[in-house]
């Protein structure tokens, strides 16, 4: 169990790399970090988004958060947009984190199965 000053501290470092990935661009994902999106995982979610779009050379897209959105069941959700294109994944876990940068942010391939319905 990490100490409140560590997760303290892990939140500051996890919003420092995403404001450094914020700004003007096309290709953009949202994590919701409510309450409940942080507590069924989605800070877990943007590290390993944090490091795919690292390893895959995406600078190009936009991490960012939101907040509640009162789908708590759904959490974690992640908000991809492509130009006025926007796709919203419910229930997102790490490794749905990783498949939703190969395929829907690098092969355009729009996972319909985990999307909100
Ligand atoms: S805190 Fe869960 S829907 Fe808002």
């Amino acid at each position: 169990m990490k100490s409140l000053a560590e997760l303290d501290k892990l939140r500051d470092t996890l919003q420092q790399e995403m404001k450094a990935r914020q700004g003007e661009h096309d290709v953009s994902i949202a994590v919701s970090m409510g309450t409940c999106g942080i507590a069924a995982g989605a800070r877990e979610v943007v590290k390993v988004l944090l490091n795919e779009l690292k390893e895959q050379e995406l600078s190009y897209v936009a991490l960012t958060q939101t907040s509640c959105v009162g789908l708590c069941r759904q959490e974690p959700l992640l908000e991809v947009k492509m130009g006025d294109e926007k796709v919203i994944y419910v229930n997102v876990d790490q490794e749905k984190a990783k498949e939703i940068v190969r395929r829907h942010l690098m092969r355009g391939e729009i996972i319909k199965e985990w999307t909100a319905s």
